[in-house]
């Protein structure tokens, strides 16, 4: 790695219309803790991001609360801001996309594509509401499935049985803004023709500036044929209005990530003291090794949209996209009725934003699974490591060392040898960091923790407080104590930044950082010690399991379940009354789930290999996604329609259909008791 690197890294941008949740927390947290490394290592590391701020939910959310689009997203913003700092998420600068840079560079990057050749335009025709004069996107569209016949189903996808369909095909479709029918209307509308950078955008996936997993897909999406991307909006829509092309708007997606250059401009503003130029904020996007940090349902956008629009701006590339999987809570999906569906603001009513840090940390590596939050795992490993190892040195050495030793360092350490194994370890542990490995860098800053609660335990301080001639002793195996838990808290500055700085204001000691703590801390007095962190106890979890509409009416998680039970079930009428022979036609059997898999571009299914006793493995695309993660279902034992008509599917065939009940907001998959084999019938 070369000595000063000027790095510029950024986390995908929040929309403006909904509160920060544990889910998006995964992000920051991963990106703050590389961002906070490299500037430990001494590396110039800018670090932004702002509110993703257009489109039509936004525009339709302001509309819903009687305010302009402008106040939403300016209260939204400083929500954002003030989650993001008490998370000590070190943004240098966090922005709107809605702001005057933003909408010169968005205007500017279509403008050169356009003269590049890269923008056409094309009759498209789409619903449209005519009591409210807008094109309604598919989300907007409500009416009864048409496999299912539930009523109230989205535009594009079933939440009862999870069909996927076009809007058209809907029964009784009506606009989900006035109620009206929609009527199909066409408009002109602009595309980005992202084809013409096959060949660059397959050099960049070749570059290694993706992880393997990333670069497998975008090779998959490369080979199956780059099409043409819609980029243009019609009146009324909340975003920038394309030059020369009245009453037509950027899609929301066009200026988001240029949203990433105009933030950096405003900081170089601030910085500089001087308005720049477009042509000076060009230039500077390109003075630097820039690096995203994004999450993998928006990995087309990003690496495929993303560096296609840079290259006909003639704008730079980034030098890496680092991809993350999901968060799940409790080995499932985060939920609303579940009450896991937890926002920033909640958590920290409850909990320290660094337990968090931590234990997400300890969690992450640098490939795309999904990382699962479970709030027992979650306050066993706070407790065990914080609190039982960390803190542990800290709190009984500086204790013994101020009671019995006036608080006064050795002028120097007892054991070098054990004080430069720790130093030697730090060079794996920034190498974990530098490749966000951060769970294995926490493994090895936990198993240093180990060996210095053994020293202690070893070395008995605590026995020779009452001896004045053992006191020398004391502050020498102390001092050496103090001097591991500081070289401890330095490795961990990346994750634990407050408690870092906490320490090294009551070490006295300037600086915690990989190279300052080379250098024992000794023959110098400490100031009293001060409580570093409590154990998390069972009353600190009892909020959730709440369902999270009204943070102020939690719940412990037992009167919740009792209160679900006693909730009467969802209450869709009762269907027409079948003849045995009816329910016969339809063969249920048992099958065991032998894969199953997320589908790219289709947020609601898996796709799901199922065994079911006959040797012929099937391919069944289920709606489930938003409840269930995949890798929790490989193994269990799920109930088919084995005599379903495979239907064709955009992503593929569908050979059947798993049972689940639901109500509309929540997805419950149908099993069978231990026992069970694939293959039998269900009657
Ligand atoms: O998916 C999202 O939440 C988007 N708001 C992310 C935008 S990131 C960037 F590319 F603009
Ligand atoms: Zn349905």
């Amino acid at each position: 790695m070369p000595q000063n690197r000027k790095l510029l890294v950024t986390s995908a941008l929040p929309y403006a219309n909904g509160p920060i949740h544990i889910g998006h927390l995964v992000e920051y947290i991963q990106t703050d803790v590389w961002v906070r490394y490299q500037r430990l290592r001494g590396h110039s590391c800018t670090y932004v991001c702002a509110d993703d701020t257009h489109g039509t939910p936004i525009m339709l959310k302001a509309e819903q609360e009687g305010v302009t689009p402008e106040a939403l997203i300016g209260r939204v913003g400083q929500e954002h801001a003030r989650d993001f700092a008490d998370f000590a998420i070190s943004f240098d600068y966090f922005g709107s996309t809605h702001c005057p840079e933003n909408e010169k560079l968005a205007q500017d990057v279509y403008e050169r594509s356009r003269r590049g050749g890269h923008i056409t335009t094309r009759v498209v025709e789409q619903a449209f509401d005519p009591v409210k004069n807008l094109f309604l996107p598919d989300r907007f569209i409500k009416g009864t499935c048409p496999r299912c016949h539930s009523p109230d189903q989205y535009g594009d996808s079933c939440e009862v049985c999870g069909a996927t369909y076009a809007p058209a095909d809907l029964e009784n479709p009506v606009s989900a803004l006035s109620g009206v029918t929609p009527i199909t209307k066409s408009s002109e509308h602009h595309f980005f023709r992202l084809a013409d950078f096959a060949s660059s955008l397959r050099a960049f996936t070749e570059a290694g500036s993706l992880q393997p997993e990333a670069a497998n897909k975008l090779r998959e999406w490369l080979d199956t044929g780059l099409t043409d991307w819609d980029i243009s909006r019609d009146a009324p829509y909340f975003g920038f209005s394309i030059p020369g092309a009245p009453d037509k708007f950027f899609y929301v997606w066009l200026d988001a990530p240029i949203g990433y250059i105009a933030t950096l401009w405003r900081l170089l503003n601030i910085r500089t003291g001087r308005a720049l130029s477009l042509e000076q904020a060009r230039a500077a996007w390109g003075e630097y090794e820039i690096h995203h940090f994004i999450g993998k349902d928006i990995l087309y956008f990003h690496a495929l949209f993303w560096p296609a629009m840079l290259e006909a701006a003639g704008l730079a590339r980034p030098r890496a996209i680092h991809v993350h999987g999901f968060l799940t809570v409790n080995g499932k999906k985060m939920s609303k009725s579940r009450g896991t569906f937890i926002t920033a603001r909640e958590y920290l009513e409850h909990l320290p934003a660094e337990y968090l840090r931590y234990y997400l940390a300890a969690k992450l590596g640098s490939h795309i699974e999904d990382i699962d939050l479970n709030f027992d795992d979650f306050r066993a490993r706070i407790n065990a490591d914080l609190v039982g190892k960390l803190v542990n040195i800290a709190s009984r050495c500086a204790q013994l060392l101020t009671r019995f030793a006036d608080g006064r360092l050795a002028d120097q350490l007892p054991d070098m040898p054990l004080f430069h194994e720790f130093i030697a370890a730090g060079n794996a542990i920034g190498e974990h960091y530098e490749r966000r490995e951060y769970s294995r860098a926490v493994k090895l800053i936990m198993e240093l923790a180990d060996r210095a609660n053994r020293y202690v335990d070893e070395a008995r301080p605590w026995e020779m407080g009452r001896d004045p001639q053992k006191r020398m002793a004391l502050r020498g195996i102390c001092t050496q104590a103090l001097n591991l838990f500081r070289i401890l808290m330095a490795y961990l500055q990346p994750i634990l930044p407050v408690t870092a700085a906490r320490v090294a204001t009551w070490l006295c000691a300037i600086d915690l950082t990989f190279e300052s703590v080379h250098a024992p801390l000794v023959g110098h007095t400490i100031a009293p010690y001060e409580h570093l962190m409590r154990r998390i106890e069972d009353k600190d979890l009892a909020w959730i399991g709440a369902p999270a509409n009204g943070a102020s009416q939690a719940r412990p998680k037992v009167a919740q379940a009792a209160a679900e039970e006693q909730a009467p079930a969802a209450t869709t009428p009762a269907s027409p009354t079948i003849g045995i022979a009816d329910f016969s036609r339809v063969d249920l059997r048992v099958a065991a789930v032998v894969d199953a898999q997320l589908v790219e571009e289709a947020d609601k299914l898996l796709r799901l290999t199922l065994d079911l006793g006959d040797g012929r493995p099937r391919i069944v695309f289920a709606g489930i996604r938003r409840a269930y993660d995949p890798q929790t279902l490989i193994g269990r034992h799920v109930i088919c329609v084995a005599n379903l008509a495979p239907r064709k599917m955009r992503f593929g065939v569908s050979e059947g259909m798993v049972l689940a009940a639901g109500d509309g907001q929540d997805i419950f998959l149908l099993g069978a008791d231990a026992g069970a084999r694939p293959g039998m019938q269900v009657r």
